[in-house]
């Protein structure tokens, strides 16, 4: 039976820094308010000329190099996006395939929104280990200031731009492999965090309508204690359904949407500070991207080594949610 194998990381941040400051003359906000209630002092946004597919293809151009396998030998794309560059087609796989030189691929975007990172690594590593891919490009890719509504103070504060990237490998090897993904959703609480216009659920009776189709509205504070219990929940399960104990975690690497749901699932958890990636001060949250983002910050800082067991969780719009054990598995 083939395994799958997290081979390697990459991600893009584009330059452009919002901080709370800026964010203060826009809406009425404090630096003092978003630091306190999230953690985050600044957000990267991408330029209006650069879309999510630049990113995307950026963020997997780095992964490819680091994961030292021919490009050519990529079977399948997957990216999790929530900001594609079209609504609806193409997809922004199929944009990034492209801008990556590949051609006769699978590729397809997925809608998980915080949790399209973990739902594209278990697709991924369902594909492998089915035998259908062999290597296979994952990209959690977010142009959110393109559906952030700007005037509201209670959104705005929250979302960056950025992408991040992963090569997911077949291998023989189980010591390298995936060891599990739960994944999740709950459909009744899809009013929390939704963009409710601009589908085909909404009516349009003027195109004035239209222009702010695409923005996110959330229902923050219902959000956020549903976040902290199924998150607990999920990690606790997923630990204890393959007898791992939090102790053996070298690396949580939470979706970053805000440092108190992040805490109070450390908490739970009983994990000491140094086992918790946190990048939310300086990203805020990008959605799909913020998973792979965080791995990149601790590859680059020189902190993640072959052999690291990461705990991914994630949670967002749908509801949906999600967690994975994954060892990290450079090819030697
Ligand atoms: O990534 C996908 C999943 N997303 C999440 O998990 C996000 C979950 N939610 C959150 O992170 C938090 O709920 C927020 C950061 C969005 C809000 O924090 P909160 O502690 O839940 O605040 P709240 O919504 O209960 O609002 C408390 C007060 C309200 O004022 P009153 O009614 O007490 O007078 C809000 O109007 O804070 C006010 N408020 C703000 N004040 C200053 C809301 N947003 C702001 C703001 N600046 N930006």
């Amino acid at each position: 039976m083939a395994y799958a194998a997290f081979r390697s990381i990459g991600a893009y941040i584009p330059s452009k820094i919002l901080s709370n400051e800026e964010l203060s003359k826009m809406v009425d906000t404090s630096d003092e308010w978003i630091t306190k209630r999230t953690g985050i002092k600044e957000r990267h946004i991408a330029a209006s000329d650069e879309f999510t597919s630049d990113m995307g293809a950026k963020a997997a151009k780095l992964a490819l190099q680091r994961s030292g396998i021919d490009k050519s030998k990529i079977d399948m794309i997957i990216c999790a996006t929530i900001s594609p560059d079209y609504f609806c087609m193409p997809s922004t796989a199929t944009i990034i395939s492209t801008k990556l030189g590949l051609k006769n691929i699978t590729a397809f975007d997925i809608s998980a929104a915080c949790t399209g990172f973990v739902y594209i690594l278990s697709i991924a590593k369902a594909f492998i280990e089915a035998g259908m891919k062999k290597n296979v490009l994952i990209i959690g890719a977010e142009k959110l200031s393109a559906i952030t509504d700007y005037s509201d103070r209670g959104t705005c504060i929250l979302f960056g731009d950025g992408a991040g990237a992963a090569v997911i490998s077949a291998t023989d090897n189980k010591e390298e492999a995936i060891i599990d993904i739960h994944t999740g959703a709950d459909g009744s609480f899809a009013d929390l965090l939704m963009t409710p216009n601009g589908g085909s659920g909404s009516a349009h009776d003027s195109l004035e309508q239209e222009a702010s189709s695409c923005f996110m509205q959330m229902k923050g504070n219902e959000t956020f204690k549903i976040a902290v219990k199924t998150l607990t929940k999920d990690v606790i399960e997923i630990l204890s359904d393959n007898n791992i104990q939090s102790s053996d975690i070298k690396h949580f690497v939470p979706h970053q949407a805000n440092l108190r749901i992040i805490k109070a699932v450390g908490d739970a958890l009983k994990l000491k500070d140094e086992q918790i990636v946190l990048t939310v001060e300086k990203y805020g949250n990008t959605s799909g991207a913020s998973i792979p983002m965080a791995i990149n910050d601790i590859y680059e800082s020189g902190k993640l080594h072959a052999g690291e067991l990461m705990l991914l969780d994630a949670f967002g719009g749908g509801l949906t949610w999600g967690s994975a054990l994954v060892p990290f598995s450079p090819l030697k």
